[in-house]
């Protein structure tokens, strides 16, 4: 594992930044009753504060210049595939598309090129929900040559009856509450203050009963996560759009294998240079922090508002479902370079060590009785 020694040196103006993010943190702790705040309220604070959070600062997130790379940012193959599974259910959806956190635009620019190269849709609209503005600006610049209408929203737009909605790696972005086994108690894991330094500190004994069923008997020191925002997310979009298709496609497990006994540390993960460092409180404003999704609390929680599952398989499943070899043939070309590049591009997607196996695909419906490709064999079953 790298070290923050072996890593490029910092700019004034992130240490700037860090420091600033480090002030807010700090004086939240300080207000808070028992100088402890959730691990849910670091992270809004330390991703998604306005202009100084890791998510709004306009620094590079994505590619190889950013910290790290998702399947979008990648190259063109994800997109197509995911047009395959769009290109028939758009006419019966109003030909509306929602994204949800679309990062640098790279799904909007591959699908909606797609959508016309190979589908024939040049009418269509391409609604992106993202909430941190200072994206909106390369969002715009990846899509400004396409067909079709593109709108910005901050958040979900009431006025569309029907769409397909995907959300890639958005969930494993929000905002999550840590848990800790102690002396056979489970208690919310916090962030505190010793020495000006951040620490981690027991919040509260007041957990979910659902965190405390599921880690009774595990041993002590064991830590796991769980997003919070989740339930009032999907409430919101169950309510807002009638006839739906929703994708979400991000890093996760069912629970038997989000909760596996020897995941001793959770899911915890943050990014800083394409290196892991498991250390949320360094490079405050300046690295990503991720939890994993637990995809079978989300099919649980979409089942109790009302939305159907439709389809749960890896995203390797998925691509190959959607042709992805097709799409690999058709797009090898003289240049070698570039067939290596593509090479590589295939490899990330698929390979179980890299996203194939790790990622995986829901689909959520509401109102909607067509079929979808991507799921052809799914695993509902592991949920
Ligand atoms: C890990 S990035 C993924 C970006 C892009 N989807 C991709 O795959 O390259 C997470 C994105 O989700 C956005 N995000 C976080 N919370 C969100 C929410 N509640 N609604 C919409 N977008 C959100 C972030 O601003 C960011 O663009």
């Amino acid at each position: 594992m790298a070290t923050l020694d072996n890593l490029s040196v910092l700019s004034e103006s992130q240490r700037n930044r860090s420091n600033a993010v480090k002030k807010l943190v700090v004086a939240s702790i300080e207000n808070s009753k028992n100088g402890v705040i959730g691990f849910d309220e670091f992270m809004e604070i330390v991703l998604y504060t306005e202009n100084l959070g890791y998510y709004d600062a306009g620094d590079k997130i994505f590619g190889k210049e950013g910290d790290y790379v998702t399947a979008p940012s990648s190259g063109r193959l994800f997109g197509e595939c995911v047009a395959n599974e769009l290109g028939p259910v758009l006419d019966s959806l109003d030909c509306n598309i929602l994204e949800f956190g679309a990062g640098v635009g790279g799904l909007a620019k591959s699908v909606c090129s797609a959508l016309t190269e190979f589908h024939d849709f040049h009418d269509y609209s391409y609604h992106i929900i993202e909430p941190n503005e200072s994206l909106w600006i390369d969002q715009k610049a990846a899509t400004e040559d396409l067909y079709g209408g593109f709108f910005w929203h901050k958040s979900l737009p009431r006025n569309l009856s029907k769409g397909v909605l995907i959300a890639n790696e958005v969930i494993d972005a929000m905002p999550a509450t840590r848990y800790l086994v102690d002396k056979g108690t489970v208690h919310e894991l916090g962030v505190s203050l010793s020495d000006q330094e951040l620490v981690w500190k027991e919040k509260s004994i007041d957990v979910p009963e659902q965190i405390k069923r599921v880690l009774n008997g595990y041993e002590d020191g064991y830590r796991t996560e769980m997003i919070n925002g989740l339930e009032p997310w999907l409430n919101s979009i169950f309510s807002s759009v009638e006839e739906l298709v929703f994708f979400i496609i991000d890093y996760g497990y069912p629970s038997s294998e989000f909760f596996r006994d020897d995941r001793l540390d959770g899911t915890l993960r943050c990014y800083f240079k394409h290196t892991m460092l498991n250390d949320p409180f360094r490079l405050l404003g300046l690295q990503d922090i991720t939890t994993s999704v637990n995809f079978s609390t989300v099919a649980d929680i979409a089942a109790r508002i009302g939305f159907d599952i439709l389809g749960f398989t890896t995203q390797e499943r998925f691509l190959v479902n959607n042709k992805i070899e097709e799409i690999f043939a058709r797009s090898n070309s003289d240049d070698t370079v570039a067939n290596y590049l593509l090479a590589q591009e295939a490899k990330r997607l698929l390979l179980p060590t890299e996203m194939g196996q790790y990622i995986k695909v829901m689909a959520l419906g509401k109102n909607f009785s067509g079929n979808l490709r991507g799921f052809v064999n799914d695993e509902r079953g592991r949920l």
